[in-house]
């Protein structure tokens, strides 16, 4: 069978599981409903979710840069072999704060593909050696990560394709196809809830540039009304929470200072906004300090995430006493669903606010 889905695609890159849904109890005071977390620490070896997205769109780039020489099959076994049948390969170029261009290298290798990524200066060495590792060439760029972004933009020209998680003014950088990636994340979990809650979901996810929240926006219109999306972004940087509360788009100047890397972006995907705008029904800000505290209360019952991770639970937590969950799970049998979006990618970090090794 050709691949046509992002899913299909996953099933069959070497190493590919479901990520798992744990119960969490006791996780929230003042709440009865059923929580579960999505881990997404794991895929493929690496240590979050963005590979979904970066191989899906990584695929669709080159099968583009093949033109009529492209395999309509989306699977890498066909993209390979076209590849080499056209004799030169394109390098794929990318703009992260660690984790999506880690995925774009990895993606480029399993294609036999170079890669070039760049990285604000203030990226921790332990991710950029990370990137480094999957044979990236790494341009680290004095700015904050929406200059990266720019930077990455300006160098992508001719048989160097831009893979960027967000939209950019003007220009071809394939994030509609990293959003289609990341429904994989969403495809597992209807599987997973199906065997257990019939009832709706409350989502709640991290936002960075929107593009994780847009994948879950489209999940909760095809599933089913009764369900609602909660976004999460530390305060230094919540562009979509501002952008909620001012009825336009709105980009909050850096540096955004946050523990939660991932998460710190200045402005949403301009792509992303007015889905993001109709599905939201909660938009939270958190602290360093609310993140921090269930990344350890999480570790404490075994369940190892990275700052980002845990900034689902930390949300839900702040919610909770300020009223603001409860409407959303009026409905009695509704299930608490919080997306963990990575592993601990910082490990020193992670020791001084845990006191053990990840
Ligand atoms: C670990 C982690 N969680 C969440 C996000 C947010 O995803 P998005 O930028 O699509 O909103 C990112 C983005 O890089 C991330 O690295």
């Amino acid at each position: 069978m050709p691949v046509t889905r992002p899913i299909d695609l996953h099933r069959r890159l070497p190493g590919y599981a479901p990520t798992s849904l744990v119960r969490l109890e006791g996780a929230i005071e003042g709440i009865a409903a059923p929580i579960v977390v999505k881990l997404e620490t794991s895929r493929y070896g690496l240590p979050s979710f963005k590979v979904l997205g970066a191989s899906w769109a990584v695929g669709c780039r080159i099968a583009g840069w093949l033109g009529p020489h492209a395999p309509d099959d989306r699977s890498y076994d066909a993209i390979r072999p076209a590849l080499d049948a056209h004799g030169t390969r394109p390098t794929l170029v990318a703009a992260t704060d660690g984790n999506h261009g880690r995925a774009v290298a990895w993606s480029a290798r399993q294609l036999g593909c170079a890669a070039e990524v760049f990285v604000p200066a203030g990226t921790a060495q332990s991710r950029r050696q990370a990137i480094v590792a999957e044979g990236a060439a790494l341009t680290v760029v004095e700015g904050d990560y929406d200059e990266t972004v720019a930077a990455a933009a300006a160098r992508a020209t001719g048989d160097r394709l831009l893979v960027q998680d967000t939209a950019l003014e003007g220009g071809e950088t394939g994030v509609e196809d990293v959003v289609a990636g990341y429904a994989t994340v969403f495809d597992e979990l209807a599987e997973q809830l199906s065997g257990g809650s019939t009832g709706p979901c409350i989502l709640v996810v991290p936002v960075g540039v929107g593009s994780l929240a847009l994948a879950a926006a489209r999940f909760i219109r095809e599933r089913r009304a009764g369900d609602h999306l909660v976004t999460v972004e530390p305060t230094e940087a919540a562009s979509l929470q501002r952008s909620l509360v001012e009825g336009r788009l709105v980009a909050i100047p850096g540096p955004h200072v946050s523990c939660m890397v991932g998460l710190r972006c200045g402005s949403i995907s301009a792509g992303a906004w007015p889905e993001l705008r109709a599905a939201t029904d909660l938009a939270m800000a958190i602290e360093d300090a609310d993140a921090d505290e269930a990344m350890r209360w999480l570790a404490q019952r075994g369940v190892v995430v990275g700052e980002c991770g845990a900034a689902t639970l930390a949300a839900a937590r702040r919610a909770v006493p300020e009223g603001l969950l409860q409407p959303l799970l009026a409905n009695g049998d509704a299930t608490l669903v919080l997306i963990a979006t990575e592993a601990p990618t910082d490990p020193e970090r992670w020791r001084a606010v845990v006191g053990r090794d990840p």
